[in-house]
C-alpha cells in the first residue's frame, strides 16, 4: 500500500516533466513551421530532414513526429495560428491584399466613426477604412497579422489600434460601433457570436460581411463559412440592405468561388435585438 502511494508520489512530477517536454515539442515545431516558406511541399519529410540534422536518429525523429501530429489533432488552433502567421511573413501574398471591395463600395456613403474590423488578417481593410477617417480596431490572433497591419498603417501615416486578441477573449462590447467588418472572418455564425456582433453595433450601424460560401451540406464544413442562405436567418435581427450569393473571384483564393456577402443595418429600434439584450 505504502508502496503504491510512493510510487504515485513519484509518477506526478514526472508525468508534469513529460507534458512540459510535449509543449515544448509542439512549439519548437511551430516556430519552424512559421519560418518555412509557403511552397514547402512536405513539411513532414522537411521536419524529419531538420530533426535529424539537429542530431536525432531515425527512431527518435519519427517518435517525435508522432506526438506532433498527435498535438496537431488535439490543438488545431495553435496549428490554423501558425498558418496564418506563416501567410502574413510570407513575401508573395496568397490573399487579396487590396481591401474588400464590398466594404470599399458600401462606405462610400458613410459617415466615418467607429469601426471594428473581426480578424483583421494583415489589415488591408482597416487601413483603408483610417485613410477614409473612421477610427478603427482590429484584432486577430496572428501576431504576424497584427504587426503587418501596425507597420503598414504607420507607412500609410495612419493610426489603427491593433490588437492579437482571439474572438474569444475579444470583449465586442454594446451598442459600441458604427461599422462592423467581417472579410472572410473565422468566427462560428451560431451562438453566442451572433448575438455579440449583432449587440455590437450601434443603433443604425452597419455590418459588412463576405465570405467563400460553403455549399456541400456536409455536417463536417467549417462553422464559419455561411451556407446558402444562412446568412438572412444568422442575421436576421438586422435589416439587411444588401445580399448576394455570387461566383466571383475570392479574396481569400486563387480561383472563382461561390461568394457570399451582406450588407445590414441595426435598426433605430430594432425589436428581434432588443429581445436579445434583455
Ligand atoms: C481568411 S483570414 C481573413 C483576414 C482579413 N479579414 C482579410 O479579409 O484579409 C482569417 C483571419 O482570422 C484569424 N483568426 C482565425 N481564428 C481566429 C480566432 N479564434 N481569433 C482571432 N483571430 C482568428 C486568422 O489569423 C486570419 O487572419
Amino acid at each position: 500500500m505504502r508502496r503504491r502511494s510512493i510510487l504515485s508520489c513519484l509518477a506526478a512530477p514526472l508525468n508534469l516533466l513529460r507534458a512540459q517536454d510535449d509543449e515544448r515539442v509542439w512549439h519548437d515545431y511551430l516556430d519552424w513551421l512559421r519560418r518555412q516558406p509557403f511552397g514547402l511541399a512536405d513539411p513532414r519529410s522537411a521536419y524529419l530532414a531538420e530533426l535529424k540534422r539537429q542530431g536525432l536518429d531515425e527512431h527518435a525523429a519519427q517518435a517525435r513526429f508522432s506526438l506532433i501530429e498527435r498535438m496537431r489533432r488535439a490543438r488545431p488552433d495553435d496549428y490554423q495560428r501558425a498558418f496564418f502567421d506563416r501567410t502574413y511573413r510570407s513575401t508573395e501574398p496568397r490573399f487579396q491584399s487590396k481591401p474588400n471591395e464590398l466594404l470599399a463600395e458600401t462606405v462610400k456613403s458613410l459617415k466615418p466613426g467607429l469601426a471594428l474590423d473581426i480578424h483583421m488578417g494583415q489589415g488591408r481593410n482597416a487601413i483603408h477604412l483610417a485613410r477614409l477617417g473612421w477610427k478603427v480596431t482590429g484584432f486577430d490572433y496572428s501576431r504576424e497579422g497584427v504587426e503587418a497591419a501596425s507597420k503598414s498603417a504607420s507607412s500609410a501615416g495612419v493610426r489603427i489600434e491593433a490588437v492579437v486578441a482571439r474572438h474569444e477573449d475579444f470583449d465586442f462590447g454594446n451598442n459600441r460601433w458604427d461599422l462592423i467588418v467581417m472579410s472572410y472572418t473565422w468566427v462560428p455564425l451560431a451562438e453566442p457570436w451572433t448575438t455579440r456582433i449583432v449587440a455590437a453595433l450601434k443603433p443604425g450601424a452597419i455590418l459588412v460581411f463576405e465570405h467563400l460560401m460553403d455549399s456541400s451540406g456536409s455536417d463536417n464544413a467549417a462553422v464559419w463559412l455561411p451556407r446558402p442562405n444562412q446568412l438572412l436567418q444568422t442575421f436576421a435581427a438586422l435589416r439587411i440592405l444588401r445580399y448576394e450569393d455570387v461566383r466571383r473571384q475570392a479574396d481569400w483564393s486563387w480561383r472563382p468561388e461561390r461568394v457570399a456577402r451582406l450588407v445590414a443595418e441595426k435598426s433605430e429600434v430594432s425589436g428581434p435585438v432588443h429581445r436579445l439584450q434583455e
